[in-house]
C-alpha cells in the first residue's frame, strides 16, 4: 500500500515523477506528493508539494509551477497513520534529509519520544515522518551510515526513497519487508514498488535486496550490503509491454481485465503443458515436493484465498490427502502445526502480501515445504518460497481481482493433477484428458464473456439493493465466496456467500421479498440440493438469478433469471462462474457510478498487516 518511486537524470523529473505514479495509483490514492532537488549557484535546496486525493490533483498543482529538475521522489498515499490530510501526505522532511515511504514503523511512538530529546517534533502523525526525523538525528554527511543506523533502530516494514539536501541528484533507497524495484538505462536511474512505473523506459530492472542500500545517480545504481560490499543484483526482464498497463480503450481496466482472462489462462496453462501433460519441469518444482507429504495447507488472502478453496477440493479429489484452507493473517497467529511432511501453497497475485509472506516465513521456520503461486516476478514471497510457480496474468491494474485469480484457479488444476501423476493416482491418460477439458474452458470461458448483456441487465436490480447472497455448495460455494467478495469490494452493497444447506441455520431470517439470491448449481452431485435450497429462499419472495449447467430443465417460477452455462465437463465450470460473478460487481458498480478500479478505502497490494 502507497506507491513510491524516485527518478535521477536527463529528462525533466516532475513529469517522469507524475507518470509513475499514475501508474502506482493503484497502491493507494488518498494523497500525493513530491519532493524535489532545487539548485541556484551553491545552494541546494529540496521543495515538496503534497495534494490530498488523487494523483491528478497533484498534476493540476504542478502544472502551474515552473519546475525545471532533474532528481526527483513522489508517493501516492494510502492512509494508515494519521488522517488524509496534506500534513500527513508524504514525502516528510527533517532537517537535509526527505523521505518517502511504503510500509509501517511499529515502533514510531517510541522513537519519537527519543527524538524529542534531540529537539525533534513530527508535524504530521504519520509513522513515516519519524522515520525521517531519525534519519536526520543520525546523519552527518554520510548517507549510507545515517541509512544503516537508522535501520537498526526501525522496526517493521519499509521502502524509503531518500533524498539528502547536500546531496542534490542523488536518491538513496533501502527496504525491509516491502517491495522496492530499480533500473537504470540511458533515461537515467529509477526506483519503484512496482514495475509498471518505470516500464515506460526500461523492461529490465532489479529487485533491491532488503537490507541493502542502492544509491541512484545520473551515472548508475550502486547497491551495496550494510558493510559497504558493493552487490551485484540478478537482473529481471518484463516480458509483457507498456500496453498491459494502460487501459487499451476499455472504460475500466476491470473490464479490460475480465476481457484479458482467456489469453492469461492460455499463457499460464500452455507452458505446463508437455505431451498433453501436466509439467513443472521448466519451473524447477520436482515431483519429489509431492510424493513425500502427507498434508498440504492452502494459505492466502482475499481473492487468492478463494481460488485455494478450489485447490483444497481438487487436491483431495485427486489425491485423496486432507488438505486446509487458511486465512494467512490468521495463520500466521494461529500456532500451526506443521512439519516436514506438509506442503504449504500460498497464493499470491502480488507476491508482497504482508500476511501471506509472513505465511512463508513461518512455514519454512516450522520446517514445511513451501510452493508458492505468484503473478509477480521477483517478488518477496516468489523470492522465499521454497519453490514457485508464475501465473502469467500480466501486469493486473484494478483493485479487485478478475484475471489474476482465474490463472490461480488453473494452477490449482494443473497441481492437483500433476501431484496425482506424481504418486501414482492419476495415470497420463486421465490426466492427458483432464488437461484437454481444462484447455477447452478457455473456450467456454470466450463464450460467457458474451453474456454482458444479460448480466448488465440484471445489474439494474441489483444496483438498488441493500443485501445480497450468494449461494452454492462445493465447487460452487468457493465460487459464491468470490462472488460475494467481488461485488461488496466494488459496489459497496452488503453481501454474504453461504454454502447452500447451512442458510436455514440462521441467514434465512434475513431472506425476505426482493432479497436477490445468486445461486449457483452447476454439480451434478448436489444439484437437487441446491435446487431445494432455492425453493426455499424462493418461498420466502427472494429475487432469484439460477446458474446452472447446460440441459437443466427449471421451473421457471422457480427464478426471476435462469443463467445457462456452454455445456462442459462440471470440474471446470469456475471459469465460467467466475465471469458471471464478476460481471454482476462491475456492471452494478458502474450503475452505481463508483469508482470501479479504485473503491474506497482499498488498495492493490496489501503490505501491511
Ligand atoms: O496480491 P494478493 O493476491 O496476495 O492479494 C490478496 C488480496 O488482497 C486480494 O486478492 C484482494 O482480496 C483482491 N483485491 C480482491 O479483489
Amino acid at each position: 500500500m502507497c506507491g513510491i518511486t524516485g527518478y535521477t537524470g536527463m529528462l525533466n523529473a516532475k513529469d517522469i515523477i507524475v507518470e509513475g505514479l499514475q501508474a502506482l495509483e493503484y497502491r493507494g490514492y488518498d494523497s500525493a506528493g513530491i519532493a524535489f532537488c532545487s539548485s541556484s549557484g551553491s545552494s541546494n535546496k529540496t521543495i515538496t508539494i503534497k495534494t490530498v486525493g488523487k494523483v491528478s490533483n497533484l498534476a493540476s498543482k504542478l502544472a502551474s509551477e515552473n519546475i525545471d529538475t532533474h532528481c526527483a521522489i513522489g508517493h501516492t498515499r494510502w492512509a494508515t497513520h494519521g488522517g488524509v490530510t496534506e500534513t500527513n501526505s508524504h514525502p516528510h522532511s527533517c532537517g537535509k534529509v526527505t523521505l518517502i515511504h511504503n510500509g509501517i514503523i511499529e515502533n514510531y511512538h517510541e522513537l519519537a519520544n527519543e527524538l524529542a530529546e534531540t529537539g525533534r517534533y513530527p508535524v504530521s502523525q504519520t509513522d513515516s515522518e519519524i522515520a525521517a526525523m531519525l534519519i536526520d538525528s543520525l546523519y552527518d554527511g554520510d548517507p549510507h551510515e545515517a541509512i544503516r543506523k537508522a535501520s537498526e533502530r526501525l522496526i517493521g516494514a519499509y521502502a524509503f526513497c531518500i533524498i539528502f539536501e547536500d546531496r542534490p541528484g542523488s536518491i538513496y533507497s533501502v527496504r525491509c519487508g516491502s517491495p522496492l524495484v530499480a533500473a537504470y538505462c540511458e533515461d537515467g536511474a529509477f526506483v519503484a514498488s512496482d514495475i509498471v512505473a518505470i516500464i515506460e523506459h526500461s523492461k529490465d530492472y532489479f529487485v533491491l535486496p532488503e537490507h541493502h542500500i542502492a544509491h541512484l545517480s545520473s551515472e548508475g545504481i550502486n547497491v551495496v550490503d550494510y558493510a559497504g560490499n558493493t552487490y551485484e543484483c540478478d537482473m529481471l526482464h518484463v516480458s509483457w509491454d507498456i500496453a498491459a498497463a494502460k487501459k487499451g480503450g476499455y472504460e475500466h481496466f476491470m473490464l479490460k481485465e475480465i476481457h484479458e482472462q482467456p489469453d492469461a489462462l492460455l499463457n499460464t496453462i500452455t507452458p505446463r503443458i508437455i505431451n498433453n501433460l501436466p509439467d513443472f519441469d521448466e519451473d524447477g518444482v520436482p515431483d519429489s515436493l509431492f510424493t513425500g507429504i502427507n498434508r498440504v495447507v492452502i494459505t492466502a488472502c482475499g481473492t487468492a484465498m478463494h481460488a485455494g478453496m478450489l485447490g483444497k477440493l481438487l487436491i483431495e479429489k485427486y489425491n485423496r490427502i486432507p488438505v486446509s484452507v487458511e486465512i494467512a493473517s490468521e495463520f500466521r497467529y494461529g500456532n500451526p502445526i506443521l512439519d516436514e511432511h506438509t506442503l504449504v501453497i500460498t497464493i499470491s497475485q502480488s507476491g508482497e502480501t504482508a500476511d501471506t509472506l509472513a505465511a512463508v516465513r513461518l512455514s519454512t521456520e516450522l520446517g514445511a515445504k513451501t510452493l508458492s503461486v505468484v503473478n509477480v516476478k521477483g517478488s518477496s514471497i516468489a523470492r522465499e518460497s521454497d519453490y514457485v510457480l508464475y501465473t502469467h496474468a500480466g501486469p493486473e491494474i484494478s483493485v479487485a481481482s478478475t484475471k489474476a485469480y482465474t490463472v490461480q484457479l488453473s494452477m490449482m488444476y494443473l497441481i492437483a493433477y500433476r501431484m496425482a501423476m506424481a504418486t501414482g493416482k492419476l495415470s497420463d491418460s486421465e490426466a492427458a484428458s483432464r488437461v484437454k477439458g481444462l484447455l477447452k474452458s478457455i473456450d467456454n470461458m470466450k463464450r460467457v464473456l458474451k453474456y454482458d448483456d444479460e448480466l448488465n441487465e440484471i445489474s439494474k436490480k441489483i444496483r438498488k439493493v441493500e443485501n445480497l447472497f450468494y449461494l452454492g455448495r462445493g465447487v460452487d460455494y468457493a465460487i459464491a465466496c468470490e462472488g460475494s467478495l467481488k461485488l461488496k469490494e466494488i459496489s459497496y452493497i452488503h453481501s454474504e456467500a453461504y454454502a447452500a444447506g447451512e442458510l436455514k441455520h440462521g441467514t434465512i431470517s434475513l431472506i425476505v421479498d426482493n432479497v436477490p439470491v445468486i445461486a449457483f448449481a452447476t454439480q451434478e452431485n448436489v444439484y437437487a440440493k441446491v435446487i431445494s435450497n432455492v425453493v426455499e429462499v424462493r418461498s420466502r419472495g427472494a429475487y432469484v438469478i439460477l446458474v446452472t449447467s447446460a440441459g437443466k430443465r427449471v421451473d421457471t417460477t422457480l427464478c426471476d433469471h435462469h443463467i445457462i452455462l456452454p455445456a462442459m465437463d462440471e470440474e471446470f465450470t469456475p471459469f465460467c462462474t467466475a465471469v458471471i460473478l464478476q460481471y454482476l460487481a462491475y456492471f452494478t458498480a458502474v450503475r452505481r457510478g463508483l469508482n470501479v478500479d479504485q473503491p474506497r478505502n482499498l488498495a492493490k497490494s496489501v503490505t501491511v498487516e
